[in-house]
């Protein structure tokens, strides 16, 4: 491999080191197809001692990270291409290069300019470095929010702006807990697995955890193209079933998340991650038929719900609420806000309960307070209340006592 392509690549890999534009350089498709290394992934890290080589071992069921001097590493990055190894993406601030090998050991490299595009101003908002990053990002090239270059596509930046507020708002509430290795979360409803994906990426790559993610959802088209992704991906513990949220057999939910899972599916959500004793549950609701068909208000407010969209708003907040009040009364410390403008989606409101060591689990006046509020909106059920009819008091108690690692209340700041 002594040629003059890899000692561009080289020359480029020393460059991006020096001026820190490097932003991470991949390594992959192993010489041996049943070699267990998969790949490495190297980016620059700035510890006390100086500027590091930070490299992670990419094998199927698990990540070795270490760090190394820049010297050093260099020198491994030349023996992996030299004898384990066909290819190398190298991603800067400007540039792409990729190096790749042939069978027969010829060398051939390739270098593009990244586009303009990524910088710019896009709508209002600039395309500023966000938490996902999309150099060599294989998964958003294949739900098609980057193009085959990697760049982001004009008219999926919206999607992509999702994504990265919905992991930047999720990190803190995971990081709090105390999680083993294999923690399992489970993402109902997770259609084309956009966001699944991207916590997936943003905990194993970036938190250095270990979960065992599951994606729910019953369209089984979807489910296998996700499947396909996840492998293309190498993500190894994350995989995608087809089935219904009320229904689908899972081993246990530690975090639980449905994002704009339709009308009460959110409920059946809930239900679950409640009744399974999740230690997180993060919904996103989307439309609010089954409440809307419920109402019937005679009080003064009849002539204010008269008009559609004040029916609509009000379904959405009485639904929302008693889902909010459901989960506070089974030991969830509950907040509801806005996770991103509507500017980028309408459906904007996030759900999150974090099950609180300590925090009263089964709160009659909650349950007291729901029965006033359908009182007054001539409501005969909510969907999630129902879920819960029928199961004794002791049982429900029982239930959420199922907690194994939340968050102690003497630890938070309430
Ligand atoms: C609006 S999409 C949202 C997808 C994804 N969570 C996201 O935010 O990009 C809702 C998905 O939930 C699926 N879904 C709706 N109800 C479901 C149920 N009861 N069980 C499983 N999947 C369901 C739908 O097929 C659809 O793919």
């Amino acid at each position: 491999m002594n040629n003059q392509p890899s000692d561009n690549f080289f020359e480029k890999l020393h460059l991006f080191i020096s001026r820190k534009t490097l932003i991470k350089l991949v390594i992959s498709n192993p010489r041996i197809r049943t070699e267990e290394l998969k790949s490495l992934i190297v980016t620059l890290v700035e510890l006390k001692s100086g500027i590091r080589l930070n490299v992670v071992y990419r094998y199927p069921t698990k990540d070795i990270t270490k760090n190394y001097p820049v010297d050093e590493g260099i020198q491994l990055i030349k023996e992996s291409l030299q004898q384990n190894f066909y290819n190398a993406d190298l991603f800067s601030a400007g540039e792409t290069v990729q190096l790749s090998i042939s069978k027969n050991n010829k060398v051939n490299l390739s270098v593009h300019s990244i586009s303009e595009q990524l910088i710019s101003p896009l709508k209002h908002d600039r395309i500023k470095a966000r938490i996902i990053e999309t150099p060599g990002n294989i998964y958003l090239r294949e739900l098609g929010i980057l193009n085959a270059n990697f760049e982001l596509r004009r008219e999926m930046s919206d999607k992509y702006i999702q994504i990265n507020r919905y992991v930047e708002l999720l990190e803190p509430f995971i990081r709090e807990l105390q999680l083993p290795d294999g923690f399992q979360i489970a993402d109902m409803g997770s259609g084309k697995g956009y966001l699944t994906f991207a916590l997936y990426d943003y905990l194993t790559t970036k938190l250095g955890k270990s979960p065992v993610m599951i994606g729910v959802e019953s369209r089984d088209e979807l489910v296998k193209l996700s499947n396909e992704i996840a492998e293309k991906s190498g993500f190894t513990n994350l995989h995608f079933i087809t089935g219904t949220i009320k229904e689908v057999a899972l081993e246990k939910i530690d975090i639980l998340i449905a994002l704009h899972a339709c009308d009460t599916a959110t409920d059946d959500a809930i239900f679950r991650g409640i009744t399974a004793g999740a230690s997180l549950i993060v919904c996103a609701p989307c439309c609010h038929k089954q409440i809307r068909k419920n109402f019937k208000v005679t009080n003064a407010l009849k002539d204010i719900m008269k008009h559609g969209i004040l029916e609509e708003r009000q379904a959405e907040i009485i639904t929302d609420g008693i889902r909010a009040l459901i989960l506070e009364a089974h030991g969830y410390k509950t907040q509801v806000f806005e996770f991103i403008s509507t500017e980028h989606t309408q459906k904007n409101v996030m759900i999150v309960g974090r099950k609180i060591i300590g925090q009263p689990i089964y709160r009659e006046k909650n349950y007291e307070s729901i029965r006033e509020l359908k009182e007054f909106f001539g409501i005969k059920q909510h969907y999630l209340e129902e879920l819960f009819v029928g199961q004794a008091k002791a049982e429900i108690v029982d239930l959420a006592n199922k907690i194994s690692f939340g968050i102690d209340k003497s630890t938070l700041y309430l």
